[in-house]
């Protein structure tokens, strides 16, 4: 577990139910070594990523996956918090980069014996990697160590507050079908407040010029969702798919609240999970997503996770191409070229 005054700064943060930056130097936001949030990203920036992604994409079908691109460049996965996706999906984007890619695990580090995250962090700078890529329970953490460190930081997930490359991966999956998301409504049903998907997802979405519905149960919506993007708030889920064109289910995040933020699993399935009937609200075309993990029989009924209209295996594959631009992106600044090859 981490240990600092950092953490319980930005714990305390958490539990005031904000995605808001918590105090950083906001000019890092923009410098293109480091993808902290989607948070004040110019749309034109958006795509330039999701158009490399593509491109990397296209290395995926080879015979022979590898590319020279991050050749002599050292990666750090440090995820203080775990992951099944994220963390594969970096490490193996960075392997397909011909990267030196480190996993670094929390469970099995001095972090145990009591030093801090920052000096864990301070640590393995000193052995000179060029991007540390990091997830944190806590939101800020990317922010507090791109404050402190030389190398490039990218978040693969910060407490309740981003999770940027899951919003790109998931704009790159609806990009795919739909080739642009202009006018296009999509529904985020579950639990808002408490999830980091969610929150770089309104931004990204209605950047991209996707209308977004959100919807939950009170105690799921935070109050400033509105500052996040241009978004309509739902209570009923019947409303929220009412003819929208793709749906993003999200689960409770029971780990990041101490007390039952719903009375019980089978209610909440009841009023506000997909299944086979209401799933028939949407658009017929529609496109149903989730970022996992799924917690099948809660959120959404296995018959519509594994059903034809789903793209959550789609979301998982184009999340190492994702990861391929992304850390591109940040090793740009230490000599790597953002192109993908030809
Ligand atoms: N979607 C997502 O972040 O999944 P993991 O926690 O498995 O990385």
């Amino acid at each position: 577990m981490v240990r600092s005054k950092s953490r319980r700064k930005l714990a305390s943060q958490d539990r005031r139910g904000g995605s808001e930056p918590p105090g950083d130097d906001l000019s890092k936001l923009g410098d293109p070594r480091h993808l902290l949030g989607l948070d004040g990203m110019r749309r034109a920036e958006i795509e330039e990523i999701l158009d490399s992604a593509f491109a990397f994409k296209e290395v995926l079908d080879r015979p022979i996956k590898k590319v020279p691109t991050l050749r002599g460049k050292m990666v750090i996965n440090l995820f203080f918090e775990p992951s099944t996706r994220t963390r594969t999906s970096f490490e193996i984007a960075g392997k397909l980069l011909s990267a030196d890619v480190i996993n670094f695990s929390a469970s099995a580090s001095a972090l145990e014996k009591g030093e801090t995250l920052l000096d864990t962090a301070l640590n393995l700078q000193a052995m000179r990697p060029d991007v540390l890529v990091v997830r944190s329970a806590s939101s800020g953490v990317p922010h507090m160590l791109a404050r402190r460190l030389e190398c490039a930081i990218v978040s693969a997930g910060d407490g309740w507050h981003e999770h940027p490359t899951q919003a790109l991966l998931d704009a790159m999956s609806l990009r795919e079908r739909w080739g642009s998301l202009d006018g296009r409504t999509v529904a985020i049903v579950g639990d808002i407040a408490r999830s980091r998907v969610a929150g770089s997802n309104i931004r990204c979405l209605t950047s991209l010029g996707a209308r977004v519905r959100v919807c939950g149960p009170r105690t799921m919506i935070p109050r400033n969702v509105e500052s996040l993007g241009k978004v309509t708030i739902h209570h009923r889920i019947a409303e929220a798919l009412e003819a929208a064109d793709a749906v993003m289910m999200l689960r409770i995040q029971k780990e990041r609240s101490s007390e039952p933020i719903y009375p019980s699993d089978r209610e909440y399935s009841r009023l506000f999970g997909l299944n086979t009937m209401n799933v028939e609200l949407l658009e017929k075309d529609a496109l149903i997503l989730h970022p996992g993990p799924m917690n099948r029989g809660i959120e959404i009924e296995p018959a519509v996770a594994d059903g034809p209209r789903s793209i959550i295996l789609d979301q998982v594959e184009n999340g190492v191409a994702l990861r391929m631009a992304v850390l591109c992106r940040a090793a740009r600044s230490v000599g790597a070229s953002l192109e993908a090859p030809a």
